[in-house]
């Protein structure tokens, strides 16, 4: 690995989503959102683990913003909950709510930390999901609404506007294969998901524009790089068919302003596309400031042959109900190790491989990494430290991957790792910690991982350190 020098202007941050971590799920009121039905759903979460509680953040925010001040991070990602500022997601706004975000802000702006705002981290209120959810073109609208609402009272104070994070997993995740909230296993409905996302996407950027000019524009897509299981034309074609759901769905609209042919064709068997109303297309694609790239792991695929004994080893969780819709004749094959404690494949060269293909596609689009990390089964060691050095190792050579796809043209602005703290997992609940600072579930102490560190050392230098012999 080659030695790396990051530019004083590079922005060094930390992720978190508000459900992972602020817990007061029924305080100052706040409204019930898909996530806190599902958690408390029987079945649904690792040792039925729920947010009520998390990482208490809702009432330890100002120590949480002394870690992120003195890790001296650039920035701060986090994401505001809707139902804790428009508890029924339409009409009335919850001061309270809105009074909690506001202070964070103003308390990031102290410090010195750009606040990263990201509208929706996955908590729609429970109100809309009984109304139809994401399968139903109202909630795109009301989500107008709300980002109205948040925009007005926090404005450019917020550096960046995320509208959404992943809406790969809020439509296929949520509406197909069930593993996360609201859990519903209908493939028609995750397609529509994912159209009315992007609506709500192209609405909400429309309205920070408006609203909040100074301010700047993001997404986040966990997109995902694909590799076929050899160059027949088979599976090339099943790569393509994935590449489709699970990327151009979302940069088709978001970027060039149209959803793939292909696409189309490929789940004609299960939609006609006509929830896509004309015009939709064009207002999906409001030009981005900086598009967000979470990545954690790499896929691979084949032509499934129809009789030997499929893998469907694509990372997401168990389901009897797959997420890639209309996509029966692609097996998604295990990949060599090491793996995290998620079982997803370390692959940085994959890192590079993405972002250069998205200079390649997009060549005018800046882009940040909004999220990377790895869940491991920390230790706390005698001398009460957290000696995580699978978890370096990870961060460093991703970083690194990152400054090769730079080097090579890739206009990167800035990283964020996921996350400042342990947190609540969604389907894993407080099993799997991608913290860089432990929390401890009974005390809610904080306690720096070595890898918290050494991201500290990394922020204030910029220089990338290579790992010992
Ligand atoms: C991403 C989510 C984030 C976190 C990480 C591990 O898909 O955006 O909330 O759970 O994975």
């Amino acid at each position: 690995m080659t030695q790396h020098h990051f530019p004083e202007s590079f922005v060094w941050g930390s992720a978190t989503a508000a459900y992972q971590i602020e817990g007061a799920a029924t305080e100052d009121g706040r409204g019930p959102s898909i996530w806190d039905t599902y958690s408390h759903t029987a079945g649904r979460t690792l040792n039925g683990d729920t947010g009520d509680v998390a990482a208490d953040h809702y009432h330890r925010w100002a120590d949480d913003l002394g870690h992120i001040a003195d890790l001296g991070l650039d920035a701060y990602r986090f994401s505001i909950s809707w139902p804790r500022v428009q508890p029924g997601g339409s009409g009335r706004f919850n001061q309270a709510g809105i009074d909690f975000y506001s202070r964070l802000v103003d308390g990031l702006l102290e410090r010195g930390v750009r606040p990263v705002a990201t509208m929706y981290h996955w908590d729609l209120p429970q109100e809309l999901e009984d109304a139809g959810g994401w399968a139903v073109r109202e909630t795109a609208l009301r989500f107008q609404e709300y980002a109205a609402g948040i925009v007005g009272a926090l404005g450019d104070r917020v550096h960046t506007w995320t509208t959404l994070n992943e809406p790969w997993c809020s439509a296929y995740l949520g509406y197909a294969s069930g593993v996360h909230a609201p859990g519903r296993t209908e493939p028609a409905a995750a397609l529509a998901a994912v159209h009315h996302l992007n609506l709500a996407h192209g609405l909400a950027g429309r309205v920070v524009r408006e609203l909040a000019p100074s301010a700047e524009l993001s997404v986040t897509l966990n997109l995902h790089v694909i590799r076929g299981a050899s160059d027949s034309a088979a599976d090339q074609d099943a790569v393509r068919r994935i590449d489709a759901l699970a990327n151009r769905a979302f940069l088709g609209p978001m970027l060039d302003g149209a959803y793939p042919a292909d696409l189309l064709a490929d789940t004609a068997s299960v939609t006609d596309w006509s929830f896509v109303r004309e015009g939709d297309e064009k207002l999906i694609a409001v030009p981005l400031d900086v598009l967000g790239v979470n990545y954690y792991s790499s896929t691979l695929v084949r032509a499934w042959d129809g009789v030997s004994a499929r893998s469907d080893a694509d990372g997401h969780g168990a389901s009897t109900s797959t997420p890639w819709v209309a996509a029966d004749d692609v097996d998604f094959l295990p990949q060599p190790g090491p793996y995290t404690a998620m079982g997803w494949n370390i692959d940085p060269p994959a890192l590079t491989e993405l972002l250069l293909r998205l200079r390649r596609e997009y060549p005018n689009q800046p882009m940040m990494i909004t999220e990377n990390g790895a869940a491991f089964a920390d230790v706390v060691s005698a001398d009460g430290r957290i000696h995580d050095d699978r978890r370096i190792d990870y961060l460093r050579r991703h970083i690194g991957a990152m400054a090769d796809a730079r080097a090579q043209g890739a206009d990167l602005r800035g990283y964020f790792v996921w996350s400042l703290l342990d947190n609540f997992e969604w389907g894993y609940g407080y099993d799997r910690r991608f913290g860089i600072i432990r929390v401890d579930y009974d005390t809610q102490v904080r306690t720096w991982k070595d890898s918290a560190h050494w991201y500290q050392r990394l922020a204030a230098t910029g220089e990338l350190d290579q790992a010992a012999e």
